[in-house]
């Protein structure tokens, strides 16, 4: 597998220099490979979304660096421009970022930005307003007409017309019900099996990690703290309560059967390793 996304030794200070300093990451190595969906978790505050604005360098470590494809991304500073084409972030409350007058406009920009012809913006616009379970219906409305999850599909459908390498989405589901967020959710793992690039997804809920990810970074206190296959983090279930993080429901039943002397593993975090543990356990097979 290729690496396309690596730091070494990342650091970002906010404020440097001043009484109100912040050291918001602390040198981060890490690779990633491509076509993974990296699952993004950490307590408020950890650093996450400062981590995620260093890699299509919106934000320029104090100390560090990162390489896209094995390329430092400061190398040449106006390739960044491009950088920022390869690798799209959508951010936390993306519908505060829609702008144009219409829903067609506003998913053609980023495509637009990069000047790709008209034909293909438009190939791409009507593309992913389908793809994000919209129609062309919704074209010519007003983004502020929206409602609120239509309005973060729209925004998502804007960085996803950009075709980025790496696509980036700051707590995509925050705020949102749980239709939405189930929504959002197949709309992120569909979007990986269709195109297979790779995805960041930053959450602070475990368990919509738990249903999408093939591996979880975990952010703690500027650290890094672990970057690891979903059962291996998961199989830190105490490390991670001890951060401040909720483990899925699932996982928190199967530390307390552990603790009460049954003998199931940690890492159980899917309805059928749960059953498949308990009729384990109930034959006598692990007990
Ligand atoms: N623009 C900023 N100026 C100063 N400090 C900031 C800024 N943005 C974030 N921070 C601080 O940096 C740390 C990491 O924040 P952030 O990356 O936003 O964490 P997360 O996304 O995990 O909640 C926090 O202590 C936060 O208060
Ligand atoms: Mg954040």
């Amino acid at each position: 597998m290729s690496i396309v996304l690596e730091t070494k030794d990342l650091s970002y200070i906010y404020s440097k220099g001043t009484s109100s300093q912040v050291d918001a990451i602390k040198d981060v190595c890490l690779k990633i490979e491509k076509g993974e969906l990296v699952g993004i978790i950490g307590h408020t505050g950890s650093g996450k979304s400062t981590l995620i604005q260093h890699f299509n360098g919106l934000l320029k470590g104090t100390s560090g660096t990162v390489l896209l494809e094995g390329k430092d991304i400061w190398e040449n500073k106006k390739e960044i421009k491009n950088v920022r084409f390869r690798v799209g972030i959508c951010f936390q409350y993306p519908e505060y970022q829609l702008f144009e007058e219409t829903v067609y406009k506003d998913i053609a920009y980023g495509p637009k930005n990069m000047k790709l012809s008209d034909e293909e913006i438009d190939k791409r616009v009507r593309n992913v307003i389908k793809f994000v379970g919209l129609d062309e219906s919704y074209f010519d409305k007003s983004p502020f007409e929206l409602s609120g999850g239509e309005k973060r599909r729209v925004a998502i459908a804007g960085v996803m017309a950009m075709e980025p390498e790496v696509l980036i989405l700051d707590e995509p589901c925050a705020g949102l019900d749980p239709k939405g967020r189930d929504t959002i959710l197949n709309l992120i793992r569909e979007y990986q099996k269709k195109t297979g690039s790779t995805l960041l997804v930053v959450s602070h809920s475990m368990e919509d990690i738990s249903k999408i990810a093939t591996k979880v970074l975990v952010m703690n206190e500027a650290h890094l703290a672990f970057y690891d296959s979903v059962d291996n983090v998961f199989s830190h279930a105490d490390e991670l309560k001890s951060m401040g993080l909720n483990i899925p429901q699932l996982t928190e039943l199967f530390i307390k059967l552990r603790k009460k002397g049954c003998n199931v593993p940690t890492n159980v975090y899917t309805l059928e390793k749960a059953k498949s543990e308990i009729i384990k356990l109930l034959k006598g097979g692990r007990a």
